[in-house]
């Protein structure tokens, strides 16, 4: 594995810190003065691009949720302005980390209804290989979707139990492969049958937004239990996803999160 391929693949936000990486130094807090030209025209090549490939291809939620969130090409995110917003909406915050958090960090910050997120941004020669993730993966991929109730609902609902059971394990395996499979790979049916993207892991990335909706990979209705027992891999396109018919189906499954932890393996 190699981690700059990884990140090129599908940015994920925690599970592998790449300590082999002399990372450069990261801002721990936006200062909206350091931004350069050259960031904002990467933002825009990278927003317009992505809009591009997922025309078509994105859950109708996930549109929906950018404009309430009041994205756009021309101008990066201010996090005090997002944090607004979140807060009216689902009183959720966005918090700045310079990296990527650690797993026991990261689900702390869950727990709390905050979401830790880069503010930087890749250079205009790393548009497609990065170290890890970025504010566009961060941001544009992630923070939209925090203003869904449902959405955050569940995934709150994951940092609460992993902070439940932060030395046991086995549950935070599963917990991470629940977050894998939805929030980072998640895709979702639309009542007319259609799949679309809602995953950040992939509505960050330009090469799984293609691969993902094809008939090259397996698709499995949403299913807690199956997904507790699915390892996945971090290093390559994934292969199989879990399909959900709507955030409201997600935030019903909580009452069977913490229970399902703990019954037997699930039959094949
Ligand atoms: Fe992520």
């Amino acid at each position: 594995m190699t981690h700059l391929r990884l990140m090129a693949i599908g940015q994920n936000h925690i599970f592998v810190f790449p300590k082999q990486i002399a990372m450069r130094k990261k801002p721990n807090q936006q200062n909206y003065a350091d931004y350069t030209p050259e960031d904002f025209e990467v933002w825009k090549i990278l927003y317009d691009r992505q809009m591009e490939h997922l025309e078509g291809k994105v859950a109708n939620a996930f549109l929906v949720a950018l404009d309430k969130i009041g994205f756009s090409n021309t101008t990066i995110p201010s996090f005090s302005d997002v944090n607004q917003r979140l807060n009216r909406l689902t009183g959720w915050q966005l918090v700045t980390v310079p990296n990527i958090s650690p797993p026991k960090a990261f689900f702390q910050r869950l727990s709390e209804k905050k979401f830790t997120a880069t503010c930087w941004l890749r250079k205009k020669s790393e548009l497609d290989y990065l170290e890890e993730p970025d504010m566009f993966h961060d941001v544009f991929a992630h923070a939209p979707l925090l203003t869904n109730v449902h959405y955050t609902n569940f995934f709150h609902q994951i940092g609460v139990l992993a902070m439940k059971y932060i030395n046991n394990d086995e549950v935070i395996t599963k917990l991470q492969r629940l977050y894998w499979f939805t929030i980072e790979f998640g895709l979702m049916r639309s009542k007319g049958g259609e799949l679309g993207i809602y995953g950040a892991g992939i509505i960050s990335s330009k090469g799984e937004t293609e691969h993902a909706l094809s008939d090259r990979s397996i698709k499995h209705d949403f299913d807690i239990r199956r997904i507790y027992q699915h390892n996945f891999r971090t290093d390559i396109i994934q292969e199989e996803y879990y399909v959900i018919d709507s955030f409201h189906q997600l935030a019903n499954s909580i009452p069977e999160f913490e229970s399902a932890l703990f019954e037997p393996a699930y039959p094949d």
